[in-house]
């Protein structure tokens, strides 16, 4: 008789589940995934499919991007060899993860934080140290700095701002953070674009042990092309690039980072527009009862309402997809929505102060 098949597999994967979005991912009023609502304008998308027809489809890109690492070490005024670049964040995540842990390797992750680090984790077999944070979604700094300590962990993962509570640690935190710990410390900046805090980006030549990790897919508007960059001392990314996946970012993925680049007032325009609808749509949701609002540092806003599934369910039928984080530690009853375009906003609104 065959063996159960599971017998066969990893055994990690009876800890982990396949990624899904609840909801799916197609609505009228889509904002579930935190993405851009300004696509990339139809004269730069010619430009760029322009250049990549000259391409020769039919040879390998490089190993690694380099001309999109080039593009983007340019774009951040530091050296080429400190960056990376990879088929979205998600993959860098994988990268950096095969990287940095394996059996008997500890890594704290603050509780909650994005899914993918832990499912990550698990799969490498990983001992996870969650540290929870404060009851108002905030992070616990010194939490954090003594179970590091004490745990004496190895990996530590941290985004900040952070999905899915859109709160952030101040500049000086990380540091702190990266300081006082011996273990590897990977930064995850995927909306340090609308954040009110600095990068620790500019400390990385002064810690040696910090990976900063930026994806394109959120203020760039990039997420349907699948960019990710990692940024960290040379000698470090040496040794990150070995578990690289050779060949996995396009040429088409190259030319765009560098065309969007080269156009960068096209997102520090759309991060305005973000930022001053965050406002608008704060102060609307506000002045809804029964809604509880947290205060985000991000592309997107966290509510408390008093039955998350039935006003996400509500919302579906409306045509309006948002994501239900209820199932997060400390986030009963939260929805979570990226701001969208005026008018999407404004039907979200309406529909929230009808239920
Ligand atoms: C914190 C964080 N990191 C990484 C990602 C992955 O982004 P991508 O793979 O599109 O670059 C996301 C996406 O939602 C995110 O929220």
């Amino acid at each position: 008789m065959k063996k159960d098949i599971n017998s066969l597999l990893n055994p990690a994967l009876k800890n982990i589940a396949t990624y899904s979005v609840e909801g799916g991912q197609q609505a009228e009023v889509k904002l579930n995934q935190n993405e851009s609502p300004f696509d990339v304008p139809m004269w730069l998308k010619e430009e760029i499919v322009g250049e990549f027809i000259k391409e020769p489809w039919n040879r390998y890109p490089d190993i690694l991007p380099y001309r999109g690492m080039e593009a983007y070490a340019k774009f951040l005024g530091i050296s080429s060899d400190s960056v990376m670049m990879s088929n979205g964040s998600n993959e860098m995540l994988y990268t950096i993860f095969l990287a940095s842990l394996g059996p008997g390797r500890k890594v704290l992750i603050p509780a909650p934080s994005f899914s993918l680090y832990a499912k990550i984790a698990l799969l490498l077999q990983s001992q996870i140290v969650g540290v929870p944070m404060l009851p108002g979604l905030d992070f616990d700094t010194e939490a954090i700095i003594r179970t590091a300590h004490d745990e004496a962990v190895d990996f530590i993962v941290i985004s900040t701002p952070n999905n899915p509570t859109s709160k952030s640690l101040t500049f000086e935190e990380v540091r702190l953070i990266a300081e006082s710990s011996d273990a590897l410390v990977l930064v995850d900046e995927a909306y340090i674009e609308f954040s009110k805090q600095r990068s620790i980006l500019e400390l990385i030549d002064t810690l040696p042990n910090v990976i900063v990790l930026r994806t394109m897919s959120k203020a760039l508007a990039l997420a349907g092309i699948r960019i990710g960059f990692a940024i960290a001392n040379p000698v470090l990314m040496g040794e990150l690039a070995k578990p690289k996946i050779p060949f996995s970012s396009s040429r088409l993925a190259e030319i765009t980072i560098t065309k969007v680049l080269e156009n960068y007032s096209l997102v520090t325009y759309a991060v305005s527009c973000i930022l001053k609808e965050r406002k608008r749509l704060s102060a609307a949701l506000e002045s809804i009862a029964g809604v509880t609002l947290f205060e985000s540092d991000t592309n997107f806003l966290i509510i408390r309402v008093n039955n998350a599934e039935s006003v996400f369910q509500s919302l579906r039928s409306a045509g309006i997809l948002v994501r239900n984080v209820s199932g997060y530690h400390l986030m009963e009853n939260c929805l979570r929505f990226n701001v969208g375009l005026v008018e999407e906003n404004q039907r979200l609104i309406e529909k929230l102060s009808s239920l």
